[in-house]
C-alpha cells in the first residue's frame, strides 16, 4: 500500500475551515470542494500515461503526454458524494458509480445495500470518502471491487481525513493507494476521528439538528 499524504500551505489552510466548527455549510462545502479537487488531482497524477504527438495551431509534431487509462469514481454514500463534484471537475471524462454501505447496530458489522458500479477490468477506480475512519466501510468496498475482478493497485482511496487505525485496516490490501490531506491522531470511542472534523455528511448535507428519515426498503 503506498499512502500519499498530500501536506501544503493551501491544504492545510483549507482542513482548518473544515475542522473549525464555527465553519457554516457554505464554507465548508466551498473548502471541501476545493480540497477534494487537490487530492483527486494528486490521485490523477500516479496514473499512468502515454505519449502523444499534437500538433498545436501554431506548430506541429509536439510531443506530450495523456493520461492513459479510464477512471471510475466511486463514491460511498451518503458522505462520500461530497468529492463527486470535484472530480467530475478534475477529470470530465471519468465514469461514475456508487455503493452504499451500513453498520448493522446490532452486529457493528458494515453490510452492503446498494452497488451499482461500472466495470472495467484496467479502469482505475478512485473511491471517495471524506473520513476513513474504522475502515470497515472501506475494507468492504474494496473487496467488493476485487470480487468483481478489479486489481487491487488499480484501485485508489481519497480521503479528506484519514485515522492511524483505518490506515491500518486498508494495510492488508497490499497494491491500494490512499490519498489524504492528513493522518490524524486516533478515533473515539463512538469512531469519530480527532482532531477530525466531525460528521463529514451531516455537515456537507447541513442534516445537523434536524430530523431526519432513513429508510433501506424492506
Ligand atoms: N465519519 C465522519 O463523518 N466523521 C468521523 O470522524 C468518522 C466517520
Amino acid at each position: 500500500m503506498i499512502v500519499y499524504e498530500v501536506k501544503t500551505n493551501f491544504t492545510e489552510h483549507l482542513l482548518t475551515i473544515l475542522r473549525d466548527k464555527a465553519t457554516d455549510t457554505e464554507d465548508f462545502r466551498k473548502a471541501s470542494l476545493k480540497l477534494s479537487e487537490v487530492l483527486i488531482t494528486e490521485g490523477i497524477s500516479k496514473l499512468p500515461i502515454k505519449k502523444v504527438t499534437i500538433d498545436t495551431p501554431v506548430e506541429n509534431n509536439i510531443t506530450s503526454i495523456t493520461i492513459q487509462k479510464e477512471i471510475i469514481f466511486l463514491p460511498i454514500l451518503r458522505a462520500g458524494l461530497l468529492l463527486l463534484p470535484a472530480a467530475i471537475n478534475a477529470y470530465s471524462k471519468g465514469r461514475i458509480g456508487f455503493i452504499g454501505i451500513k453498520r448493522n447496530e446490532e452486529t457493528l458489522k458494515p453490510y452492503l445495500y446498494y452497488f451499482k458500479s461500472p466495470i472495467v477490468r484496467n479502469g482505475f477506480y478512485f473511491i471517495l470518502d471524506p473520513m476513513l475512519a474504522t475502515g470497515g466501510t472501506a475494507y468492504l468496498t474494496i473487496e467488493k471491487l476485487i470480487e468483481a475482478g478489479i486489481k487491487s493497485e488499480n484501485i485508489f482511496f481519497i480521503s479528506l481525513i484519514c485515522s492511524q487505525e483505518g490506515v491500518k485496516m486498508l494495510s492488508q490490501f497490499k497494491n491500494i493507494k490512499i490519498v489524504t490531506a492528513s493522518i490524524d491522531r486516533e478515533l473515539n470511542n463512538k469512531g469519530y476521528i480527532l482532531p477530525g472534523l466531525g460528521d463529514a455528511g451531516d455537515r456537507f448535507c447541513s442534516t445537523e439538528n434536524v430530523e431526519v428519515i432513513e429508510s433501506y426498503g424492506n
